[in-house]
């Protein structure tokens, strides 16, 4: 079997505090991070890097055997010292079920809505330094009102206002686990088992788990180019008798959709008429700029903002939040103290640390470069394609494809060749059809040419429709 080549790994240590071994190691998990040593790199022996470093081979074995420690590398006797995959780290989500990312080292999977996290790593391991050296840490970790820690939820108003020209007191914030978690909650506030929720037709795959688990009844709203149809709103839940509506109506998920100030106002007036209560969902907003008028702003009556830090910043943060009406806040922290307690606050103080130091409005200004860089790749990839509906700002296309392909077809040729995306199926909801087209995700993968790769696949795939179908007999 051909064994990969050894990488020559030159390492900076000089500028490292503490011992030798532990500078070598951080070097290691710097250089996995930003990619210099990509998964699967076969390491120096322990004499050649002591060698070349000038330390003792003690010194590099104490270094590899840390480095293997944090999960970074495995060594095969008589094969040397691999960089391990990250995904490879990942635990099943359940007992017999299977992974949150795909473990199989050859996928290259554009179907989750993640960002690659490498060029942030370093100012995310300086924001946790400086967190380590906060004379309030103690206390911040410490039993909290179920709201959070008023400092905490200070610096998420000041978030909201800078990335989302949305101007609240940090009493109107409450901190959630995630976005998941302020659905959840904000969810919970508003309906009983049984109730309608109305969405939009095609809606995010973790609002309908959300659903599935609150017994609601989901009943979808037709949306055109722009999103959502502020009439067919009023239709639905004077039909349906809905009290709750959930939409995301800053670059949609899966459709990219943006809705205009004129359709926000309308929804905001249907649903002080008929007694509606909007929950909206704006985890992707950051991403527009400027940013349009939140439901919020313009009907904080009728609105329960949810969004989180995850596809901003980093998501195992986990820091999520509700922004909501005040005579429901009662409601909301018994909800919270029932679910949670008290917030997990280490991933928001690290959060904070980061937006009041500024470099979290750095971060996302280089996710929006990023997204602009990636989206441009992937159009040039895919340049005999019809993506003039989906906007460009956001993280993933809404690819609709031409009628000799269908959906299902590409979703399991693209998988047989090693690529993964989604149909629109994933995220229809109702009886009728859904449209015949396909979610790409462009973030997610580490390199810009695994992203080429996998859409090329997808290109070949569509430009000879008679490879993707299965059908011979
Ligand atoms: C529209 C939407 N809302 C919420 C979430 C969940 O966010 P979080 O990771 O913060 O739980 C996602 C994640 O992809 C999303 O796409």
């Amino acid at each position: 079997m051909n064994q990969p080549a050894t990488v020559r790994w030159q390492p900076s240590i000089a500028h490292r505090q503490g011992p030798l071994y532990r500078a070598i190691a951080a070097a290691l998990a710097e250089d996995i991070a930003n990619g210099t040593l990509p998964p699967g790199a076969r390491l120096p022996t322990h004499r050649d890097l002591a060698w070349d470093l000038k330390v003792t081979v003690g010194t590099i074995t104490r270094a590899y055997q840390e480095a293997e420690r944090q999960g970074l590398i495995g060594g095969e006797v008589g094969r040397g010292t691999f960089v391990r995959d990250p995904r490879r780290l990942v635990e099943p989500v359940a007992e017999g079920g299977g992974s949150l990312m795909e473990v199989n080292l050859g996928l290259i999977d554009l179907s989750v809505n993640a960002t690659a996290l490498w060029p942030d790593a370093q100012a995310l391991t300086a924001a946790t330094q400086a967190v380590a050296q906060r004379p309030d840490l103690v206390a911040l970790m410490s039993y909290q009102t179920p709201l959070g820690h008023p400092r905490l939820r200070a610096a998420i108003a000041d978030w909201l206002a800078d990335s989302a020209n949305m101007h609240v007191a940090p009493e109107q914030v409450l901190l959630a686990v995630g976005g998941q978690g302020a659905m959840l909650t904000a969810l919970s506030a508003v309906t009983r088992p049984g109730d309608t929720l109305l969405v939009e037709q095609l809606t995010y795959t973790g609002l309908r788990a959300v659903a599935l688990h609150l017994g609601l009844r989901l009943v979808p709203v037709a949306m055109d180019a722009e999103g959502l149809l502020p009439e067919a709103v009023e239709q639905a839940a004077r039909a349906h008798g809905a009290h709750a509506l959930y939409c995301m109506p800053t670059l949609q998920n899966p459709t990219t959709a943006t809705l205009s100030t004129d359709r926000r106002r309308a929804l905001v007036d249907i649903a002080r008429r008929i007694g509606l209560m909007i929950i909206e969902d704006d985890v992707y907003g950051f991403l527009k700029q400027p940013a349009p008028p939140t439901l919020y702003s313009l009907g904080p009556d009728v609105t329960l903002y949810v969004s989180s830090l995850s596809k901003s910043l980093f998501p195992g943060l986990r820091t999520g939040y509700v922004v909501g009406p005040r005579p429901l806040f009662d409601r909301l922290a018994t909800i919270l103290r029932a679910t949670v307690l008290a917030p997990a606050h280490m991933g928001t103080v690290v959060a904070a640390e980061l937006i009041d130091s500024g470099e979290a409005g750095r971060i996302a200004q280089r996710r929006r470069a990023l997204v602009a860089e990636r989206q441009t790749l992937a159009r040039a990839c895919l340049s005999g394609l019809d993506l003039s509906g989906s906007d460009a700002d956001v993280t993933h296309l809404w690819l609709p494809l031409p009628e000799t392909v269908r959906r299902d077809d590409l979703v399991r040729g693209a998988l047989e060749r090693g690529v993964k995306v989604t149909s629109a199926d994933g995220f229809s909801v109702g009886k009728g059809e859904a449209p015949n087209a396909v979610r790409i995700c462009l973030m997610g993968v580490d390199h810009a040419s695994q992203l080429e790769k996998g859409l090329s696949v997808l290109e070949g795939l569509i430009s000879n429709p008679v490879a993707t179908s299965a059908a011979w007999v």
